[in-house]
């Protein structure tokens, strides 16, 4: 185990990752939108739509946003390429060179999922996961933000008491390509006793800190302006290290109220009293687990949008779900994860907040009429299937948006 830390250091781009996410909250800013003739913003947008479930669900958001497009003056280019299971099938390997090229060249990229049975014996090279994988080092997408939200109409289905669940709104930024996950050693060996050993290193440069970090303050900033960094420095050096940063960063952001939570407590309070919490900032192993206990809260896996974002480049908008084998091709399938991840795209991607938010409205306005998927149904709703639900939204957006065009 003397191998020494071994770590790529790319260079910091934080001006434009601050350019970029101060332009949100200002109203149809666009990071890349371009006026041309017709005066219309136009975005590229590459389409992923994956396996399973996936093409079912990015077929709903690709209607939302052409409708919410010409409601807002947008026009959207899309380009729709090969991921996954689908590409290997197709090509051989599960990202193509041509669909990442095409995903970089774009101003922000809409998966829907990967994987299925089908795959799930191939070599690791030859696994969708690997495609997604490859994608997010491709784009550079160093930020994950999972908003995890208990919506008045969806609260019976969280597995908290109502009291407990009723008003939480939470976002959990998660690092997403250091930490334990990546860093050297690793591997297996023996010890001293001659038994057999694992090992990880966890490990943070300041830049990659700072850098989250950055995107966390920008975030809870358009939200309700708290930052909760969860960290275990009363044990771990590279913990010290991340409070350090932050509490050096915040002093860009005198209107966040920061705070700080060891991991342990902060998994304790998401489950006591999770309407403590705005936004939550941590690494990457603590973020992959309490962003997932995040969403049960919630109670819906097939509502849950993300953003994963980089300091330039496009960013990856997706659903949390899976490729969902089980229920793909049957017309089952919740397409609002993905709507809503159309909607993050729209606002983190592109800057469209407005646009952002007749979509996130469309969809409240869809559930308070009733409308239901099997995965969030409960006796006196109406049950629909994954088009006639994306159908809903599009009247939703109708009679609610005034057009502007
Ligand atoms: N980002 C991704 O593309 C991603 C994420 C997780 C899993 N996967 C892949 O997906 C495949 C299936 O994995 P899994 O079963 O563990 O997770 P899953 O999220 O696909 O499904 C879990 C359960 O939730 C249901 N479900 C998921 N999304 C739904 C939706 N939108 N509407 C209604 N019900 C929904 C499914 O029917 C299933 O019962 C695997 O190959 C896995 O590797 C991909």
């Amino acid at each position: 185990m003397s191998a020494s830390l071994q770590i790529n250091i790319p260079p910091l781009r934080s001006l434009s990752l601050q350019r970029k996410l101060s332009h949100v909250s200002r109203r149809g800013t666009s990071v890349k939108c371009a006026a041309v003739a017709s005066g219309k913003k136009k975005h590229n947008v590459t389409l992923l739509p994956g396996d399973g479930i996936g093409p079912e669900v990015i077929s709903v958001a690709k209607n939302v946003l052409n409708l919410v497009a010409s409601h807002e003056g947008i026009e959207f280019h899309f380009q729709e390429m090969p991921v996954g299971g689908s590409a290997l099938d197709l090509t051989g390997v599960p990202l193509p060179e041509e669909t990442l090229t095409a995903a970089k060249n774009s101003d922000a990229v809409l998966l829907g999922a990967i994987g299925g049975y089908k795959w799930d014996n191939n070599e690791k090279h030859l696994k969708p996961e690997t495609g997604l994988l490859q994608l997010r080092a491709g784009l550079k997408v160093f930020a994950n933000l999972r908003p995890a939200s208990v919506l008045p109409q969806l609260v019976d289905a969280s597995t908290l008491k109502k009291e407990v669940a009723e008003g939480v709104d939470l976002m959990v930024v998660r690092e997403l390509t250091g930490g334990i996950y990546f860093g050297k050693p690793r591997g297996f060996g023996t010890n001293e006793n001659g038994d057999e050993i694992g090992f990880n290193t966890e490990v943070y440069a300041a830049y990659e800190i700072d850098r989250i970090a950055r995107i966390a303050f920008e975030t809870a900033r358009k939200r309700r302006g708290k930052l909760c960094s969860v960290d275990k420095a009363n044990v771990l050096e590279a913990s010290m290290l991340w409070r350090k940063r932050v509490i050096e960063i915040s002093k860009e952001y005198p209107d966040v109220e920061l705070s700080h939570m060891y991991v342990d407590n902060a998994a304790m309070q998401l489950v006591r009293y999770p309407k403590q919490f705005d936004t939550i900032v941590t690494n990457n192993i603590f973020g992959d687990i309490l962003s997932d206990q995040a969403s049960m809260i919630t109670g819906s896996i097939g509502m849950l949008p993300s953003a994963s974002l980089g300091g330039s480049g496009p960013g990856l908008f997706e659903p949390i779900h899976g490729s969902a084998p089980d229920i793909a091709g049957q017309d089952k399938a919740n397409p609002l994860a993905t709507v809503l991840s159309a909607a993050m795209l729209l606002k983190y991607g592109l800057g469209e907040v407005h646009a952002a938010e007749v979509i996130e409205a469309a969809v409240l306005d869809t559930l308070n009429r009733g409308f239901r998927t099997g995965d969030i149904f409960a006796p006196g709703n109406k049950l629909v299937g994954c088009k006639a639900m994306g159908e809903e939204v599009l009247k939703s957006i109708d009679t609610r948006a005034p057009s502007l065009v």
